[in-house]
């Protein structure tokens, strides 16, 4: 389907400067079931200044957020990952024509470039704002939060760092919550290390059993939202999506759930 978002214009996504497509990564090795870390690429090398903190956007759709926010924040490296090709060539063609130096994008599935590609501790805050609400019950597995999703968040932030949600949808709202409250209780971190992610099924298993030696700690703790400086007048992020359900006079749920400090493994 198109969206016809180039207006009959061609969309230039400044290959290997902008926009990044999945298949200029390094195929996944073979052995990346058994060895995780065989398949990762460190996204920090993608920006001219790779020292700078890492933010990622989930579900960049038209590039909004990535515009005002990159704009705004300088001295931070923006990452958006976008699957849909006719949104990511939008968005990165956008981005090219503001000349962003700090800001990337890249076509791929979200949830699969966390957990086979992205090493430990890299990210600083990963950004999810109205994610697919998926609201048919057989659709559930697709929503992006999932627990093994959650695993993958808590292992590739650095300690403190943040996912950021924001959603308008009153039933991804509940299974966001039922999700996060799971990962923030007393001894979640197990869900994150050994045999929680033997459990999970997520390929980490090699990570060891840091849990037996510190059975009461949680992954993470849950903090209202903040808006964040590239936000409009009463706006919490303003996105695209947000500024369309405002219209509508829709309300909106957020938080931030943020990765307890304390060592990876
Ligand atoms: C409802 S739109 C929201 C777009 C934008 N965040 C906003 O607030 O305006 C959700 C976007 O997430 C993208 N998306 C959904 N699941 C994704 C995934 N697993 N990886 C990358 N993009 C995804 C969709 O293609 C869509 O563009």
């Amino acid at each position: 389907m198109s969206f016809g978002l180039g207006h009959g214009r061609t969309l230039d996504v400044a290959a290997g400067v902008v926009g990044i497509g999945e298949h200029e990564l390094p195929p996944l090795p073979d052995d990346v079931l058994t060895d995780p870390e065989s398949g990762r690429v460190d996204p920090r090398e993608w920006f001219g200044e790779p020292s700078r903190p890492l933010e990622v956007e989930i579900g960049s759709g038209k590039g909004t957020f990535l515009l005002d926010h990159g704009a705004t924040q300088t001295g931070v490296n923006l990452l958006g990952i976008e699957w849909a090709g006719e949104f990511y060539a939008y968005a990165a063609d956008r981005v090219r024509r503001r000349g962003l130096a700090n800001v990337r994008v890249l076509h791929a599935d979200a949830t699969g470039f966390l957990r086979w590609r992205v090493p430990d501790a890299v990210v600083r805050v990963i950004h999810l704002y109205f994610s697919d609400p998926w609201p048919k019950s057989r659709h559930h597995k697709k929503r992006v939060v999932q627990d093994r999703f959650l695993g993958d968040v808590w292992r590739v932030l650095e300690p403190g760092g943040e996912m950021r949600v924001v959603t308008d949808h009153d039933g991804l709202w509940a299974w966001d919550r039922e999700h996060f409250e799971r990962w923030c209780a007393p001894g979640s971190v197990a869900l994150a290390t050994g045999d929680g992610q033997r459990a999970l099924g997520s390929g980490h298993e090699a990570q060891g059993t840091r849990h037996k030696e510190e059975p009461e700690l949680a992954a993470f703790e849950m903090l209202p939202f903040t808006a964040p400086e590239s936000a409009g007048e009463g706006e919490l992020i303003g996105t695209n999506f947000e500024r369309k359900f405002r219209r509508e006079g829709r309300s909106f749920h957020a938080c931030v759930l943020r990765k307890l400090d304390g060592p990876v493994r």
